[in-house]
């Protein structure tokens, strides 16, 4: 108790009854939008705890503004780049995430997204309710198959893996790019380890779920996608910025690949306006984690972990435990 903490975007329950049952304080961003980072500078003053969002940067600049009584930082997201997390630990400032609870909504999202733009589902949904269908045709609509066809996993963390796992159920051969070997998805999904041009060369469905960083940015560009087959689908279900959006609209324009399906894009909230008209790629507004189930239990990590950290406690997600080390 006494902690005072601020929350950039009101999370699912049980997140804020944990926050208000160990918190003296917790201040709430009212608005249904992401606020100015001068609100988050000034809101953060004095605060033992902020609990944040993926869309915000969390950087020296906002340690300072909170100042010396900062104690814990929770994303409410797995992904932290949007995090300097070695400032965090210079400053003895405890810093989680949310792992493993959205890993398998994650997953599902991907292939929704695979399947969607290989039978171009999102397409033929606005043909109906835009009045378009006059009567079946023969060739209305055709797709590619998904059944049997190889799936190309770029980075095979636990995202990924989740994501190749499912491919069993449609007999399809997985290929994976990685770091380092997986001999649990090999042995599990006979996934097969290869380089990334083999990979793309090989594969009708890509799948990306690499980290973001400065390595892995665009790691899909022009060279990449002309590497692809015509035929191919890429679903980008990680970071925006792991494909050179502007390369993903003229591949798609002219047929390099034959569809995408897209959460993630290089400047949210704005998509590439080349890719708005096209009807082979299906967009949504980066909602991989966004069922009632993980949104919910990623609200009860963050609170969890704000909570333990800033009492001194290393919890399981704490991403940066050596600021819990004896000094
Ligand atoms: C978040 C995500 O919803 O966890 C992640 O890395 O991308 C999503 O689950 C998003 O970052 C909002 O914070």
């Amino acid at each position: 108790m006494g902690f005072s903490v601020y929350v950039r975007r009101e999370v699912p329950e049980p997140g804020m009854s944990i926050l208000r049952s160990s918190c003296e304080v917790v201040d709430v961003n009212p608005r249904e939008a992401i606020v100015p980072r001068d609100e988050l500078l000034l809101q953060a003053a004095g605060r033992d705890g902020i609990l944040v969002t993926g869309q915000d940067r969390v950087d020296a600049a906002l340690l300072e503004a909170a100042g010396d009584g900062l104690k814990a930082v929770a994303n409410y997201s797995v992904g932290y780049e949007n995090v300097d997390v070695p400032t965090l630990t210079a400053r003895r400032v405890g810093f989680s995430n949310t792992p493993d609870v959205l890993t398998e909504t994650t997953a599902d999202l991907a292939w929704a997204l695979l399947m969607a733009a290989a039978r171009r589902i999102a397409e033929a949904d606005r043909y109906v309710r835009e009045g378009r269908w006059h009567g079946w045709g023969p060739t209305q609509l055709l797709g590619v198959d998904v059944y049997g066809r190889t799936l190309g996993i770029i980075g095979a963390g636990r995202i990924g893996c989740a994501t190749a796992r499912r491919a069993a159920g449609f007999r399809m051969p997985v290929l994976y790019f990685n770091r380092s070997r997986r001999p649990e998805l090999e042995r599990d999904c006979g996934a097969e380890r290869i380089e990334l041009a083999e990979l793309l060369r090989r594969s009708d469905f890509v799948s990306l779920h690499v980290a973001m960083n400065a390595e892995t940015r665009h790691i899909i560009g022009a060279r990449e996608l002309a590497l692809m087959k015509p035929t191919a689908v890429l679903v980008n279900t990680g970071r925006g910025p792991l494909v050179d959006e502007a390369a993903l609209v003229e591949a798609l324009k002219d047929g390099t690949i034959a569809a995408a399906g897209l959460d993630v894009f290089e400047e949210e909230p704005k998509v590439h306006p080349g890719l708005l008209p096209l009807d082979n790629v299906v967009l949504v507004p980066h909602i991989g984690s966004a069922s009632q189930e993980a949104r919910s239990k990623m609200a009860e990590v963050a609170a969890t972990c704000l909570g333990a950290m800033m009492k001194g406690e290393c919890p399981p997600q704490c991403v940066n435990p050596d600021v819990y080390d004896e000094v």
